[in-house]
């Protein structure tokens, strides 16, 4: 049986280790691209030399030729700039200017990726994330079923870590979802959170949970605040996470950004839920039920979503 293709497109902090990881579990063949060409193929090369000793049998290239990446079974999208100041004003941008200049870099390479993969399924990760799906959505022709974005996978991640590390026990015994958009409006669910089938909210007192759910929401700024640029290891899991439940077709229901069509109520637009993935991409959505307040907070996170949407001026 031919070996699955993982193209991985940015090969910065987040695509490099997506790379490492999908070696170390030898899920699929890797091509890096990266309009810094040898930045692609020098990460690439670094990496194939570490399989004698980590014991990978894969194939690893880089490069910036898309030809490269031809007859990919997943397309994994990291390229983008980061926010950053201008070193000659100080200002930074805009958000609506980086949301531009991250829908021309997406957008740019979406219309590569199809063109050699037609039949490809796209995991995007570049932020903002949400808005980021609608522009690969609609550059790439694909139907939405192949078009998924990497958030809730993360920010799932980063809400039951905090929990175990609260309550002393393994992370393999903590359960728990966080639904909406990639941002600090995305939503948490204590109700439907569990140690080992305990509720959470037998196990912890109600301030230290809120305070885990708004860390959760701000995990991503927590990295940034520490290190200096956003974080790389837990969104690189999240997303080798979805790319292995679609490459072994393991049927994993995790949270995704997904283009719903009338589930939650929302229509033509790319919100956080729990999705089981496959080898058809989203094979189906999950639609929980959700209270008053779960609804509400839904609603919010996807009014921000909405927003970001609006900026990229698609009918
Ligand atoms: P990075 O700056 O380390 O890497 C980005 C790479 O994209 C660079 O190597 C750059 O050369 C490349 N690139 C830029 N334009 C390109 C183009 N047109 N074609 C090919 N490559 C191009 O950034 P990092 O940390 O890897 O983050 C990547 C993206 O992922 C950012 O937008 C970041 O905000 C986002 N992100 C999203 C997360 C999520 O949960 N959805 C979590 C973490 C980061
Ligand atoms: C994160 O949540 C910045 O989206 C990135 O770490």
């Amino acid at each position: 049986m031919a070996r699955s293709k993982v193209t991985i497109v940015g090969a910065g902090n987040v695509g490099a280790t997506c790379a490492h990881w999908i070696a170390n579990r030898e899920l699929a063949d890797v091509v890096l691209i990266d309009i810094q060409e040898g930045v692609a193929a020098g990460k690439a090369l670094d990496l194939m030399e570490a399989s004698p000793v980590m014991n990978f049998d894969l194939s690893i290239t880089g490069g910036g030729d898309y030809a490269l990446t031809a007859d990919s079974d997943v397309v994994v999208i990291t390229a983008g700039v980061p926010r950053k100041k201008d070193p000659n004003t100080g200002q930074f941008p805009s958000r609506d200017d980086l949301v531009r200049t991250n829908q021309k870099i997406v957008g740019e390479v979406a219309k590569e990726v199809v063109k050699h993969s037609p039949n490809s399924i796209l995991v995007i990760v570049s932020n903002p994330l949400d808005a980021m799906c609608h522009v690969a959505l609609q550059e790439s022709g694909f139907p939405s079923q192949r078009v998924i974005g990497q958030a809730g996978a993360l920010d799932t991640a980063r809400y039951k870590a905090f929990i175990a590390m609260e309550l002393g026990v393994s992370v393999r015994d903590i359960h728990g979802i966080v639904l909406g958009g990639h941002g600090d409006q995305m939503v948490p669910l204590p109700r439907h959170t569990s140690v080992a089938g305990i509720p959470v909210t037998e196990l912890m007192e109600k301030d230290k949970l809120d305070a885990i759910i708004q860390r959760t929401r701000k995990g991503g700024g927590e990295i940034v605040g520490l290190v200096g640029v956003s974080a790389w290891y837990a969104p690189a899991a999240g997303t080798v996470e979805m790319v292995e439940a679609i490459i072994r077709d393991q049927k994993r229901v995790i949270p995704s950004a997904v283009y719903l069509q009338g589930q939650y109520g929302y229509n033509g637009l790319y919100v956080g839920v729990p999705a089981i993935l496959g080898a058809n991409g989203v094979e189906r959505v999950i639609e929980m039920e959700l209270n008053d307040e779960e609804k509400r907070m839904l609603q919010i996170s996807a009014d921000a979503v909405q927003s970001v949407v609006g900026v990229l001026g698609y009918a």
